[in-house]
């Protein structure tokens, strides 16, 4: 029997994947253990995750990791998120140079702790040249921080003349967003059974296919993602007009 690696179209291959990696605590809860069991299980679906995505010739995968409100978790388990990103970073960044990745940030990187954006800083420096899979964090990231920052920053720049208001269009807002250099995701992945957005890309996944999945994030492993990847290749994207069109 055909693995469904095996059975994906190479040739319909999502450019751009984001991830709602959830479900961390309650993995722990179910292995009678401490969140942060789960947060530490989660790197290993990670690594397995970046590894399928390059595999397939993903382009872009975008992963939340931390969302704005989650800085209102008690502090013993951001301080921990923090520490754990920090050494995930250290563990790992000899295994995404040496599987060609990139690494890039979305989000509000101000607030994290200077130890925590230092070594970001550092891994970004050490991949840059690197040429396969862009893996992109969400850091403190929230869509609505991340559109209110872009329409500050158009007013400010229609203020000193560098656009007019005129100009303002999509393309031009797009711009202004952190994604700005990445395509939109073509698929939107949640694991753990919530079916919500949690002010994940809101601008971003206008139409983006959205696959939801009862797997708790540190159970989640490449194949899931391949699975992920071969139900959107069944979907029919429409985009507003009507299946016929699509094919004259
Ligand atoms: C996702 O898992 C990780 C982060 C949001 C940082 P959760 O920690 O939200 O796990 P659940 O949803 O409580 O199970
Ligand atoms: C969304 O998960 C954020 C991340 C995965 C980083 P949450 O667990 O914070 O989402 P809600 O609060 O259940 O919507
Ligand atoms: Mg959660």
């Amino acid at each position: 029997m055909k693995s469904v690696k095996e059975k994906l179209n190479i040739n319909k291959i999502p450019r751009h994947v984001a991830i709602i990696m959830d479900g961390n605590g309650r993995w722990a809860a179910k292995h009678g253990s401490e969140r942060i069991f789960g947060h530490e299980h989660g790197v290993e679906s990670v690594r397995s995750t970046v590894e399928g995505a390059g595999d397939i010739g993903i382009k872009y995968l975008t992963l939340y990791a931390f969302s704005t409100e989650n800085w209102e978790r008690p502090k013993n388990e951001v301080d921990a998120l923090m520490g754990l990103l920090v050494q995930a970073i250290e563990n790992e960044t000899g295994e995404l140079m040496k599987n060609n990745v990139r690494l890039g940030t979305i989000g509000d990187i101000k607030k994290l702790p200077p130890d925590v954006a230092a070594k970001l800083n550092e891994c970004i420096r050490l991949l840059e040249k690197n040429t396969g899979l862009n893996l992109i964090l969400a850091l403190s990231y929230s869509s609505k921080w991340e559109i209110t920052e872009a329409i500050r920053n158009i007013v400010n720049d229609v203020k000193n003349g560098k656009i007019q208001s005129k100009d303002i269009d999509e393309k031009l807002f797009e711009g202004y967003l952190s994604t700005a250099q990445i395509p939109d995701p073509e698929l939107l992945i949640r694991t753990s059974g919530e079916f919500r957005i949690s002010n994940f890309l809101l601008w971003q996944i206008a139409y983006s296919e959205l696959y939801f999945t009862e797997k708790l994030w540190p159970d989640f492993r490449k194949e899931d993602l391949f699975e992920a990847v071969y139900d959107f290749q069944n979907r029919e994207r429409r985009f507003g007009k009507i299946s016929e069109q699509l094919f004259s």
